[in-house]
């Protein structure tokens, strides 16, 4: 029985990993796509109470990052130095990306720990030296089986080409040392069968199961014809495989062979977030890495679906690379942080469209949940000169709201916290924010204002606290994905000084009815998401 990550130690961190992405060029949307997911991951465990450590960093080594250092005239290592502090990182602390820690494969607490587990591997007898020749993606840093490359046309005919990165494919001889991955296709196997939640989507763990059913081939973890990487600690001449010493990043990045505590206190990851692109990496390659040292496995790979740019997988090398950026400026973080969740079910493809998120962004964020508080918070203002009124007058139609509201906590919980299912969480949430416009709708609280007879004061004051603690609830459910209008909404709602800071607020506890006190001060501020022609640069 091998040890898995979910819940297995007590005290252990939940454990969230993003791919460590190639510094070969710049950030664009695909990449922070799964970052951005691997953020809302983590702040709504954290929500949840845990004690949550999110990993993200750089894969530096191997011939994709040398190659460019070399086009542009630049050591690889200078490279990676510019493009990590002046785009990755910038780029994550523009999109509010909470990451604990950020591994570069340069870096020295990495590089030596590769070594030792590596030599590791070597004087347990896994590994052992080899010859092979075969078509190698420089795109993929991977050798390709032959029945899987497309037959190129037009300036690349009678070549063939890589599926993914649709380029010619290079032919590599080497002698090289091989890691025996064959002798763990059963084992991986077995695994797979006990923990039926290991590999996410279905579909993902389909393709992996045919794949692995189908036998492995001994895996080349060596080159010898360049020498950006990590020396094997046996022989100078070899570099580790660029895969090998990236994987080992989940490993080195929280004190592998270090710092036994902090080791412990975090791995193994309880997911692995990462495109399903590079799914067998993590889901084949890496299991049967930590099986042959004799680590815990994580609990689960879950592989996003691809961002599609007119029907291709957008990348910088197809020329459809979009730069977060230019989404940011226009709509805003919060909004693009949402959209990429919101619009495509998590583990599919889906396109990104400029319309469809103009379209979104203005019905549902606009229109359903910035209209509705800042119409909530204007009539508390015009009503109850901004103090927020008791509810005396619950009837029917409240607490239809109040078990809408149990409902979309349990669902989103469910979805999001459990089955790293954003769309579906997403849904929850703003299926209860149109529930509550519909309520107003209904009970038409300017209607009654125009009467001054008591009861329809304690009509009008519970119809406006029912929206308005309708609203504390969806500043909490929505933080982990829009943190900076969240933040906004609960200080309108003057929720903090009763309530304490949002970040602090348990998921548990948002569907808690009643938890924002009557004489809150609630004020009016600027609109959650502007109209689009209001924005600024549209
Ligand atoms: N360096 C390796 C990962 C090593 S992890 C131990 C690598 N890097 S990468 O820069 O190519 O990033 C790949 C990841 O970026 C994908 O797995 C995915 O998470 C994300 N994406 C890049 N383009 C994407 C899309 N077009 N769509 C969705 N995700 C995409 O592979």
């Amino acid at each position: 029985m091998v040890a898995t990550g979910s819940g297995t130690k007590s005290g252990k961190a939940f454990y969230v990993t993003t791919p460590i992405y190639y510094v070969n060029d710049a950030p664009h949307l695909g990449h922070a796509y799964t970052t951005v997911a691997g953020d809302v991951l983590t702040r709504w465990h954290r929500q949840r109470g845990e004690r949550v450590w999110f990993l993200t960093g750089t894969d530096e080594h191997g011939q994709k990052v040398l190659r460019t250092a070399e086009s542009k005239g630049v050591s690889p290592q200078e490279w990676c130095d510019k493009l990590v502090e002046e785009a990755w990182k910038p780029l994550w602390q523009h999109l509010e990306i909470a990451n604990d820690d950020f591994i570069r494969t340069t870096e020295k607490r990495h590089t030596d720990r590769v070594r030792e587990f590596v030599q590791d591997l070597y004087d347990k007898g896994e590994i052992y030296k080899g010859g092979y020749e075969g078509p190698y993606c420089v795109g993929c840093e991977e050798y390709k089986l032959p029945g899987e490359l497309l037959e190129g046309t037009g300036e690349n005919a009678g070549k063939q080409l890589c599926p993914i990165h649709k380029r010619p494919v290079e032919i590599l001889k080497e002698e090289n040392y091989f890691f025996r991955l064959s002798e763990y296709a059963d084992k991986l196997l077995a695994h797979y069968e006990a923990n039926p939640g290991f590999i996410q989507p279905e579909s993902a763990r389909n393709e992996v199961l045919s794949f692995v059913r189908q036998g492995l081939q001994d895996l080349s973890i060596s080159r010898s014809t360049f020498d950006w990487g990590v020396p094997v600690p046996w022989d100078d001449d070899h570099v580790i495989y660029v895969w090998v010493d990236a994987l080992l990043n989940y490993a080195t990045a929280v004190g592998y062979n270090q710092n036994q505590e902090t080791f412990d206190a975090s791995f193994p990851a309880d997911v692995h977030l990462l495109g399903k692109d590079i799914l067998r990496f993590h889901a084949v390659i890496w299991p049967a890495l930590l099986m042959a040292n004799g680590l815990p496995l994580p609990g689960r790979i879950v592989a996003n679906g691809w961002l599609l740019v007119g029907g291709e997988k957008m990348s910088k090398s197809n020329l459809t690379g979009i730069s977060p950026r230019q989404i940011t400026s226009h709509f805003g973080v919060d909004a693009f942080r949402w959209y990429l969740l919101r619009a495509i079910a998590y583990g599919q493809d889906g396109s990104f469209s400029w319309e469809d998120l103009a379209a979104r962004y203005t019905s549902e964020l606009a229109n359903d949940y910035g209209n509705l508080a800042s119409r909530v918070a204007a009539m508390v203002g015009k009503y109850f000169d901004g103090v927020l009124p008791d509810a005396s007058a619950d009837g029917d139609a409240e607490q239809a709201v109040h078990d809408g509201l149990a409902r979309a906590v349990a669902e989103a919980d469910r979805k999001i916290g459990d089955d790293v299912e954003f769309q579906a969480g997403l849904l929850a949430i703003f299926e209860f924010i149109k529930q509550v416009n519909g309520y107003i709708s209904e009970q038409e609280p300017w209607k009654v204002a125009k009467d001054d007879s008591p009861e329809a004061r304690a009509r009008l004051a519970t119809i406006l606290y029912t929206a308005a603690e309708s609203l504390r609830a969806v500043a909490v459910l929505l933080h982990p994905f829009m943190p900076a209008s969240s933040q906004k909404l609960w200080e309108s709602l003057g929720a903090e000084p009763a309530l304490g800071p949002l970040a602090d607020q348990r998921v548990q506890e948002a569907g808690q009815w009643g938890r924002l006190p009557a004489g809150s001060t609630v004020t009016k501020g600027a609109a959650l998401f502007p109209r689009l022609e209001e924005q600024p640069g549209a």
